[in-house]
C-alpha cells in the first residue's frame, strides 16, 4: 500500500509510464513510487554506449536489470534508444564511413536479438532532426552519424524491420509538440519516410517543456491527430515541465499539472497514442534538476498536485 492511488490501476489498459535508474532501486520510497506506472523505460542503461562501451563488447547488464524491475512489477518496458548522436561510443566517432555503417547494423541487430519477445517496442532513431528546420521541409542535423553514414535513419529502420518483424520501430525527438517549426518538420520527415517506405510505425514525442516555454499547448491534440492520420503510432515518451522563473508561485504545481493533463488528455482522445511517459520519478533526480521541480513525485518520492491532476484525468476518462 501505497498511501495513494496508482495511476496505472486507472489506466484500462493504456501505457502510462516513466523513465527509471536502477541508481535509485534502493531507495524503498522510489521503488513505491515506481509502482504507480504501468511501463517503464530506462533513463540512460540500454542507450548504444551504455551497452556497447567497447566495440564488439555487448553489456547488458544494465539495461537488463532495468527490464527485470519492470517485470517483477509487473510493467511494460520500452527501449531507448538503438542510434542516436549521444550517448555514443568515441570508437564509433572515429570509425571511417563504412565501417560505421557495419557497427550501427550490428549494433541494431545485437541488441535486438538479446531483447525479442521482451521489449516490443524501441526508439530506432533518436534527435536527428535539427532544431533550425522551421517547418518548410526539414535540416538534418549534422551529426557525426550523418556526416559519415548521411542514410543512416534508412538504415537503422530497415535493418531493426528485418531482424525483429514485429517490434514496433519509433522515431523520437523533442520540441516537436504542438504544430510548429521543428515539430512542423518532424511531422514531414516522418511522412516522407512512410512514403518511401522505410518501415516506422511510430513517433515519440518526448515533451520537455516549461511554464514560460510552452507555446505549443493548443496544438498537441491536432498534431496527434495528424500522425494519427499518417498511419503512424504516437508516444509522449519523456515528458516533464519545469516551472523556470515561477516556481514560487503558489499555484505553480496547479500550473503544471495542466500542462501534463492538457498533453495526457490530447494523447487519450486520439487512439492512435497509445503511450505517455514522464521523464523520472523525483524531482531531485530529474536531468533538468530538482530545482526544476518538472515530475509527478517530490524529491522524497511522494506524489504532488500534479500526479493528482493526472491521476483524476485517468478517473474520469
Ligand atoms: O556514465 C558516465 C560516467 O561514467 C561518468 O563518470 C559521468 C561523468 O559525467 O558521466 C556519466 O554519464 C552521464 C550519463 O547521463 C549517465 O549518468 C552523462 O555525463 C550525462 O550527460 C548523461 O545524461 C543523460 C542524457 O540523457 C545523456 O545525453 C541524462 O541522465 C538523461 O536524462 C538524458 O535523457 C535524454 C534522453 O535520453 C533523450 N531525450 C532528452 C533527454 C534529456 O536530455
Amino acid at each position: 500500500a501505497n498511501g495513494y492511488e496508482l495511476l496505472r490501476d486507472y489506466s484500462k489498459g493504456f501505457r502510462i509510464g516513466a523513465a527509471t535508474n536502477t541508481i535509485h532501486y534502493s531507495n524503498s520510497n522510489y521503488n513505491n513510487a515506481m509502482k504507480a506506472f504501468n511501463y517503464m523505460v530506462a533513463e540512460n542503461a540500454c542507450k548504444f554506449v551504455s551497452i556497447q562501451g567497447t566495440k564488439g563488447k555487448f553489456n547488458f547488464n544494465d539495461c537488463d536489470n532495468h527490464l527485470k524491475k519492470a517485470q517483477e512489477l509487473g510493467m511494460d518496458f520500452r527501449g531507448h534508444a538503438l542510434v542516436w548522436h549521444s550517448m555514443a561510443p568515441k570508437w564509433l566517432e572515429n570509425e571511417d564511413a563504412n565501417t560505421m555503417k557495419n557497427s550501427i547494423i550490428n549494433h541494431i541487430t545485437t541488441v535486438l536479438k538479446h531483447y525479442e519477445g521482451k521489449i516490443d517496442t524501441w526508439d530506432v532513431v533518436n534527435e536527428a532532426i535539427d532544431d533550425s528546420s522551421n517547418g518548410n521541409g526539414w535540416n538534418m542535423r549534422k551529426s557525426f552519424l550523418y556526416n559519415k553514414v548521411p542514410n543512416f535513419i534508412d538504415i537503422a529502420f530497415q535493418t531493426a524491420r528485418q531482424v525483429s518483424p514485429k517490434t514496433k520501430l519509433f522515431y523520437n525527438d523533442y520540441n516537436t509538440e504542438g504544430i510548429w517549426g521543428k515539430s512542423e518538420s518532424v511531422y514531414q520527415f516522418v511522412a516522407d519516410l512512410k512514403k518511401r517506405n522505410i518501415p516506422i510505425d511510430g513517433v515519440g514525442i518526448q515533451y520537455h517543456v516549461s511554464l514560460e516555454n510552452n507555446p505549443r499547448f493548443d496544438k498537441i491534440n491536432d498534431l496527434i491527430s495528424r500522425y494519427c492520420k499518417l498511419g503512424v503510432e504516437v508516444h509522449i515518451t519523456e515528458m516533464d515541465v519545469s516551472c523556470d522563473k515561477n516556481c514560487w508561485a503558489s499555484d505553480v504545481e496547479q500550473q503544471q499539472g495542466k500542462v501534463f493533463t492538457n498533453a495526457l488528455q490530447a494523447c487519450l482522445n486520439n487512439s492512435c497514442c497509445t503511450g505517455f511517459l514522464v521523464w523520472g520519478i523525483g524531482d531531485n533526480d530529474s536531468w533538468i534538476g530538482g530545482d526544476k521541480k518538472g515530475l509527478l513525485f517530490n524529491s522524497n518520492y511522494q506524489p504532488k498536485s500534479q500526479y493528482t491532476a493526472v491521476l483524476n484525468l485517468l478517473k474520469s476518462t
